[in-house]
Formats: C-alpha cells, structure tokens, sequence
C-alpha cells in the first residue's frame, strides 16, 4: 500500500479589485448574470460567463422549475449555450459567482459535481484547458488552471 496527495493549485486575489483587467471584465458578466436566474424555489442565485476564442462572451445563470429535479445549473446554461451557438470555438475561462438571497455569502463557491462533469467533457473535447475562476458575493477570488484540477481522478470517455 501506499499512500499519494493528489493536490490542486489556487490562486487566491484578495477582491476582485486585485484582478488582471480581462478577468476582472469576465467576472462583472458573471455578476450582470445573476440578475438572469431563476431561483425562486432555493433563492440561490448563480451566475456564469465564459470567454469563448473569438473574444465572445457568453453568460448564463441558473433557471430552476418547481419540479425541482428540472433545475438548471448555470453553468450547463452557458456550456450549453457555447456548443449550440459556437461550435467550433474553444471556452478560454469561467467564472462562476453566486448570490444568496438569505445569506451573504465573503467566499467563492465551487460547481456542483454535475457541472465539474460537465465542463471537463468540454476541456477534453477542445483538447485545452479551461481557467475557472471562482468568487462569492465579496471576498476573495479563487482562479485554477483548468477544470481537471478541479475533479481530480475524474471519469472521462476513453474507456468506452
Ligand atoms: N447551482 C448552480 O447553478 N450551479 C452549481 O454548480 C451548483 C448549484 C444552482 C442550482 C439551483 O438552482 C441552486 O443553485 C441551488 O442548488
């Protein structure tokens, strides 16, 4: 037996102040987004934008239904969108953000397990990685360098 750390590296920026200006740019349609979502069933708002190759930006947020299992993550929204509308560009960077209507929420929160599933099959398909940058309402913003890094020992394809 023996015993292995499997570790992800974060950058952390204090605010989003301490952003570089085109994260900074991603990161403000993130929170435009959120103002989209449809939450009134969890009023947890979640707000996505993703930096397309061509310099597109493309924004989605979170649309739930009261069947609740119909919910939409954000980031299946925008993903989804990307493939639909812009098949053949590949998706540079995410920022993901959040907002609590009963809480406030200083931290960055990280994509469910569907949606880290999601964005990796995306990062395989284009074959290059895709930057995640994450942020709470406030506080700091947390960036990794691709989705896999996020889903350490993550399923993939090749086996079928
Ligand atoms: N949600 C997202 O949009 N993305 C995630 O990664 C986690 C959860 C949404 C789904 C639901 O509308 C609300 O947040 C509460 O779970």
């Amino acid at each position: 037996m023996k015993k292995v750390t499997i570790g992800t590296d974060v950058r952390i920026y204090e605010s989003r102040e301490e952003l570089p200006s085109d994260d900074l740019i991603l990161m403000e349609k993130a929170t435009e987004a959120l103002g989209k979502s449809h939450s009134p069933y969890s009023r947890f708002r979640v707000g996505a934008s993703v930096l397309l190759d061509n310099g597109e930006i493309l924004s989605g947020a979170n649309q739930e239904n009261a069947s609740y299992p119909l919910c939409l993550c954000a980031e299946m929204v925008v993903f989804s969108a990307v493939s639909s509308q812009f098949p053949n560009t590949t998706i540079k960077k995410v920022a993901i953000t959040v907002k609590n209507e009963k809480l406030h929420i200083n931290m960055p929160v990280s994509p469910c397990g569907a949606c880290r599933q999601t964005m990796f099959e995306f990062e395989n398909r284009q074959g290059s990685p895709i930057e995640v940058l994450l942020m709470g309402e406030t506080g700091a913003v947390y960036i990794l360098d691709s989705v896999k890094s996020l889903l350490p020992l993550s399923f993939d394809g090749s086996l079928l």
